[in-house]
């Protein structure tokens, strides 16, 4: 890991955001061995997924995809993820498009998520420092079933959004509705 990229973490984010990010990429290395993807890609990912985070939402604006659909203008929450790519690879000099998607769809999941998407979704819900009992459980979950642990992630979020009466992303229904099955698939 270079440490232009860990300074740059510190320097972008608050302590409790860069004691996360760590966290994160520990326990994304940890289920890469598990699931057998490349831990040197989970752990990067799951270092800079929340790089953009404590930006502002105007300057997040100005790294958005233009084609990106309207609803995504207006749920602030989800810029950081969105623009995360464009930001890492600009500042970074972060290239790996494995790396990129998995800080993309972070936040919000998407229909078509590699095993890296996963286990970097699943750990941001997870990792150590998340004390809630839903994220303990998943954090168990995982060793023994990646994608019953990332469904029970997109869960635990729909629920959250839903109850506290916040927008959801489109992209994280269909996510949803795919991994239940409407598609024909059992979860
Ligand atoms: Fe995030
Ligand atoms: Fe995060």
């Amino acid at each position: 890991m270079s440490d232009t990229i860990l300074t740059r973490l510190k320097n972008n984010l608050s302590f409790y955001r860069f004691n996360h990010s760590r966290q994160v990429a520990e326990e994304a290395k940890k289920l890469a061995y598990r699931w057998e993807v490349n831990p040197e890609q989970a752990f990067l990912a799951g270092l800079v997924h929340d790089y953009a985070r404590d930006l502002s939402p105007e300057r997040l604006q100005s790294f958005l995809p233009s084609f990106l659909e309207a609803e995504a203008w207006q749920i602030p929450s989800i810029f950081h993820a969105l623009a995360g790519p464009s930001i890492v690879k600009k500042e970074l000099d972060i290239c790996d498009f494995r790396v990129l998607r998995a800080i993309r769809w972070h936040a919000t999941g998407c229909e078509e998520m590699t095993t890296l998407d996963k286990i970097v979704f699943v750990a941001d819900f997870s990792e150590p420092s998340r004390e809630f009992e839903a994220a303990q459980e998943v954090r168990k979950i995982a060793e023994k079933d990646l994608n019953r642990a990332y469904l029970l992630t997109l869960k635990a979020k729909l629920l959250y959004l839903i109850s506290n009466q916040k927008p959801v992303y489109s992209a994280s229904l269909r996510a949803w509705n795919k991994e239940i099955g409407i598609n024909g698939r059992k979860a």
